[in-house]
C-alpha cells in the first residue's frame, strides 16, 4: 500500500478558513491528506500546537492566515511570521526538515490559492517521505526538554516585527 502523508492545517477564521471553504464550494481538486483546525487568528497557533502535531505523527504542518496588514487582530500574522521562522530553525536542530512546516497567506477570495497550496505541500511532503518522528518518539523527548520549553515560550512571546 502506498504511503500517504498526514498534514495538519491551521486556518485563521477570517481569511484562510473562508478561502478553504471557497475551494470546497467551487469543488476544486485537491488531495484529501489534510485535516484542518480553525483558529481565530494565525497568531493563536501556539508553537506547542505545532510541536505537538509533529510529535503525534503529522508529516507536515501548514499554518495559514490573512495577508500581512489584513489580520483582523491587527498584528497577529506578523507575530506568526516571526514564530514560524524561529520554529523552522528549532525543528531543524532536531532533525526535522524545515520544509515540513509551511506558512501561507490566503484570503477569503483565494480558494484557488488554497487548493494550489494543498496540492503543492502534499507533493512536497510526499517527496520528503514519512516524518522521522514517526519511527522514534524523538520529539516527545524534545518536547519534554526544558530548553525547548524555554525556546517555545520565547517563540510564543516573539513580538511583532519585520
Ligand atoms: S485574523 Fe487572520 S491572521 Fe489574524
Amino acid at each position: 500500500m502506498d504511503w500517504e502523508p498526514k498534514i495538519l492545517v491551521f486556518c485563521c477564521n477570517w481569511c484562510s478558513y473562508a478561502g478553504a471553504d471557497l475551494a470546497g464550494i467551487a469543488r476544486l481538486q485537491m488531495p484529501t491528506n489534510f485535516r484542518m483546525i480553525k483558529v481565530m487568528c494565525s497568531g493563536r497557533v501556539d508553537p506547542e500546537f505545532i510541536l505537538s502535531a509533529f510529535s503525534k505523527g503529522a508529516d507536515g504542518v501548514l499554518v495559514s492566515g490573512c495577508h500581512l496588514a489584513d489580520c483582523h487582530y491587527i498584528g497577529g500574522n506578523y507575530r506568526t511570521r516571526r514564530r514560524i521562522a524561529l520554529l523552522k530553525i528549532l525543528i531543524e536542530q532536531y532533525g526535522l526538515n524545515p520544509k515540513r512546516l509551511r506558512l501561507e497567506w490566503i484570503s477569503a477570495a483565494e480558494g484557488q490559492k488554497f487548493a494550489q497550496v494543498i496540492r503543492e505541500f502534499t507533493e512536497e511532503i510526499k517527496a520528503l517521505g514519512p516524518s522521522p518522528f514517526k519511527k522514534k518518539s524523538a520529539l516527545a523527548v524534545v518536547e519534554a526538554s526544558p530548553t525547548v520549553a524555554k525556546v517555545s515560550t520565547a517563540v510564543a512571546e516573539a513580538s511583532p516585527g519585520t
